[in-house]
């Protein structure tokens, strides 16, 4: 299996409750290494932006509100299978039907503060690792 990179957000609900040190651990554990990282407070530009593909969903709105509401970390996170392996670390969106033992079912509040976003594809990792950093921010 090759070295990939996935994209990955800490999101309000979790910087607030000072959540970033467990989560971070959660990936390190289990063989991601960040090899971006920064706290934002994202513009409600880049929130839009970044979630377009929901723009005609219900949650929409509310998405975008809690995503500029406080700071968030951004991360490159790199190794075997990254994009799925996050996936599974992170556990199901609503975090009712999140595995044990995962982020979600640690520490998500509901489906919206659900305390991470995780990149869904290779293909929209690329694209959303693009939509934050230049490549001389991934310093390996
Ligand atoms: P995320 O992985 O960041 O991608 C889109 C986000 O929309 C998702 O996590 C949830 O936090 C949020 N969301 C709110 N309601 C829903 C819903 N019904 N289905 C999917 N995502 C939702």
């Amino acid at each position: 299996m090759a070295i990939e990179r996935t994209f990955s957000i800490i999101k309000p609900d979790a910087v607030r409750r000072n959540l970033i040190g467990k989560i971070v651990a959660k990936f390190e554990e289990n063989g991601l290494r960040p090899v971006a990282m920064k706290k934002i407070k994202m513009t409600r530009a880049q929130a839009e932006g970044f979630y377009a593909v929901h723009k005609e969903r219900p949650f929409f709105g509310e998405l975008v509100e809690q995503m500029i509401a406080s700071p968030v970390v951004v991360q490159v996170l790199e190794g075997e299978n990254a994009v799925l392996k996050n996936r599974e670390i992170m556990g199901a969106t609503n975090p009712a039907n999140a595995a044990e033992g995962t982020i979600r079912k640690l520490f998500a509040l509901n489906m919206g503060e659900n305390s991470v976003h995780g990149s869904d594809s290779p293909e929209n990792a690329a694209i959303e690792i693009k939509f934050f950093f230049t490549d001389d921010e991934i310093v390996g």
